[in-house]
């Protein structure tokens, strides 16, 4: 039996990202890649590199203090490595997904605190030194000022957590630190999200992302980039310039900047017909990316490639009143090509 040509077969957002010297990537869960065909089928199609969404989180690789479980992201790998895709890795140090024990370890001082990240980090970077080149290494470490969706101490420039209780600011510059002496040739890169519409909110935290960077790098601190992580929503407004004059500031500091976790949360009151809202999505996704990429982002993820498995779809926090769901992703819950992959297309063919 002879293959198809590849003429013959459709070509993937990640090929035509390609064409252009994009890399379009997808966050991807090991399980779903073994269990469900065409979800496979999606990632084989349309992705050309992959974040893990859950397999790299501390929870899931040290459930238990000193027993590494490197199963579900082994298979994440292992996928990657026989499909030829990259990796890249998320998150190392993130106030979620902290299993309970190292929550208590974080508050028992100092010393043990460091000791901690120290072996947390070590570990998991030996193991995924041969494959994974780029890593989050913190990921949302700004306060939400007031205004933004979650509440946060408004006067706090980083956002409160059992690492910043532990250690202060300087948690940041041990954790990046920590990684570079770990795998000193990996890239590492600095997560956030809640920063790129056109809101105060998302205005002040650009103001306390630019201070932080700078503020690191003037002091020798190793980072290389920084994501921004693009969970974008209708009900916000966007405007280029404020997304444009970010990337150019961090890229003038020497960062490469990429867009980690792209997708698009509808409003409640969405309209009824699904042309006017995927109109809506496709316009918002164009805007973003196109700008995105002109100001120099090289590198495009999206938070899954389905609205069948998003946590748009699952996460109630996130999710859209029942029974609608938000068509916010590439593929629709069917895998079939909707309004944002039409939009990345045309992105990615104009960059
Ligand atoms: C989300 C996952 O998609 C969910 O399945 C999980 O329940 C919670 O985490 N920012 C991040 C990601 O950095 O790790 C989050 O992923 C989405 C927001």
């Amino acid at each position: 039996m002879s293959r198809p040509a590849a003429a013959s077969l459709p070509t993937g957002l990640g090929a035509i990202a390609r064409q252009n010297g994009i890399t379009f990537g997808a966050a991807v869960q090991s399980g779903l890649l073994a269990t469900d065909a065409d979800y496979a089928a999606a990632f084989r199609r349309e992705a050309s590199m992959v974040v893990p969404e859950w397999e790299g989180k501390w929870g899931a690789l040290q459930p238990t203090e000193g027993e590494f479980d490197t199963a579900p992201l082994d298979g994440i790998l292992a996928w990657a490595k026989a499909q030829e895709r990259l990796v890249r890795g998320h998150a190392l140090v993130w106030h979620q997904h902290l299993p309970a024990w190292a929550e208590e370890a974080l508050g028992q001082g100092p010393e043990r605190a460091t000791s901690i990240m120290q072996a947390h980090i070590r570990r998991v970077l030996a193991h995924t030194r041969a494959s994974i080149r780029d890593w989050d290494v913190v990921n949302e470490v700004i306060a939400d000022p007031p205004g933004s969706d979650t509440p946060q101490a408004g006067d706090l420039e980083l956002r409160d957590s059992p690492f910043l209780r532990a250690l202060g600011p300087a948690y940041i510059d041990e954790a990046l630190r920590m990684a570079r002496r770990a795998d000193p040739l990996l890239r590492l890169t600095l997560n956030e999200y809640g920063i790129e519409e056109d809101t105060p909110a998302a205005a002040e935290k650009r103001r306390r992302l630019l201070a932080l960077v700078r503020d690191l790098l003037s002091r020798g601190v190793p980072l290389d980039a920084v994501g921004l992580q693009g969970h974008l929503q209708l009900a916000k407004p966007f405007r280029p310039e404020p997304l444009t004059a970010l990337i150019t500031a961090l890229r003038q500091a020497g960062l490469s900047v990429l867009i980690t976790e792209m997708d698009i949360r509808e409003t409640a009151d969405a309209p009824q017909e699904l042309a006017a809202r995927d109109a809506l999505v496709n316009e918002r996704a164009y805007a973003f990316v196109s700008t995105a990429l002109a100001a120099g982002v090289r590198t495009v993820f999206t938070w899954g490639l389905s609205d069948r498995y998003s946590w748009l779809t699952t996460d109630p926090s996130v999710a859209m009143p029942a029974p609608r769901t938000h068509r916010g992703l590439p593929l629709d819950a069917s895998f079939r090509r909707n309004a944002m992959w039409e939009a990345l297309r045309r992105a990615f063919a104009g960059a």
